[in-house]
């Protein structure tokens, strides 16, 4: 439900439009591959759409597009109508491999976003407050090289966060997590997501978690990867997973995804394992 100054001050549905993007890379070995095929969306303001797709679908050639660190080879993607042409601070981003600085230490690195909208003393405690929140406040002079993966995630978390972006893309954020820390950090993000009306893309290999998130879970066909199935979640927050409608839609889900495993294996075994 949008508050009447967030309907007066935000433009109108949808704030995201993928529109027919297909995107094609040539491999080290100079073999074609089509990750994403004519592939559309749209995603309205203050919408958390969960993405789930078998490995190799494009998902996070999807995300990283939605970030401005790649581009369609044909399509497009406006964000309020503009074309995404790059990154920008409207648009945070936490990468499925982290993208820390391995020169900066772990405070520099969350304020790194920071650098050219605060000052460096306001930039420093809005850092320390996501790293005390992401329980790493006694690591801030560490390097990144001496974190655990779970610990790296959660700096590209706090990173993200920190600079209050608009749109939040995250890229299987809480996979390297334990999941008493993986449920606080899901906590955190209902959080920010609700009291803020942030838009959320969530790429994510749980089904569970992306019901338990998300206002809408969208499933990718086997590469190349197109829309497959677009469940809204009428569910309240907080989510019980044994409530049976929340079970229904989990099982939906999943018979969808199972159909789509089983091309991706096959697709596999012909790439050459097989003989
Ligand atoms: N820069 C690139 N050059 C060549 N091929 C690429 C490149 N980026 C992605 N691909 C290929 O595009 C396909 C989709 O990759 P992508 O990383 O988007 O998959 P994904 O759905 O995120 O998989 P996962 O769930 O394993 O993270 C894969 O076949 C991958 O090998
Ligand atoms: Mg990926």
């Amino acid at each position: 439900m949008k508050t009447s100054e967030q309907a007066v001050t935000r433009t109108p549905a949808p704030a995201i439009r993928i529109d027919k993007v297909s995107r094609h890379f040539h491999d080290a070995q100079g073999e074609f591959v089509e990750a994403l095929r004519s592939t559309s969306l749209d995603i309205a303001e203050g919408d958390f759409v969960a993405i789930v797709g078998p490995s190799g679908c494009g998902k996070s050639t999807l995300l990283n597009m939605l970030g401005g660190f790649d581009h369609p080879s044909s399509g497009r993607i406006t964000l309020d109508g503009q074309l995404i042409s790059g990154p920008d601070i409207d648009r945070g981003m936490v990468f499925q491999d982290y993208a820390l600085f391995p020169w900066l230490s772990v405070l520099d690195n969350v304020m790194f976003g920071l650098r050219h909208t605060q000052s460096r003393e306001d930039a420093r405690a809005i850092a320390r407050q996501w790293l005390d929140l992401v329980g790493l406040a006694d690591f801030e002079r560490k390097s990144p090289r001496q974190l655990s993966g779970g610990m790296k995630q959660r700096v590209a978390i706090a990173r993200t966060f920190a600079t209050n972006p608009r749109v939040i893309l995250m890229d299987e954020p809480f996979g390297a997590l334990d999941a008493l820390t993986r449920r606080f950090l899901q906590q955190q993000l209902l959080k920010i997501w609700r009291e803020h009306r942030k838009t959320v893309v969530f790429i994510t290999h749980s089904v569970q978690e992306a019901v338990y998130l998300a206002t809408r879970v969208v499933i990718l066909t086997a590469r190349p990867g197109q829309v497959k199935l677009d469940e809204r979640v009428d569910l309240e927050h907080p989510r019980q997973i044994n409530d049976p409608k929340f079970r229904d839609l989990e099982t939906r889900i999943f018979d969808a995804l199972d159909e789509e495993l089983a091309k991706t294996f096959k697709l596999e075994a012909s790439d050459g394992y097989a003989d």
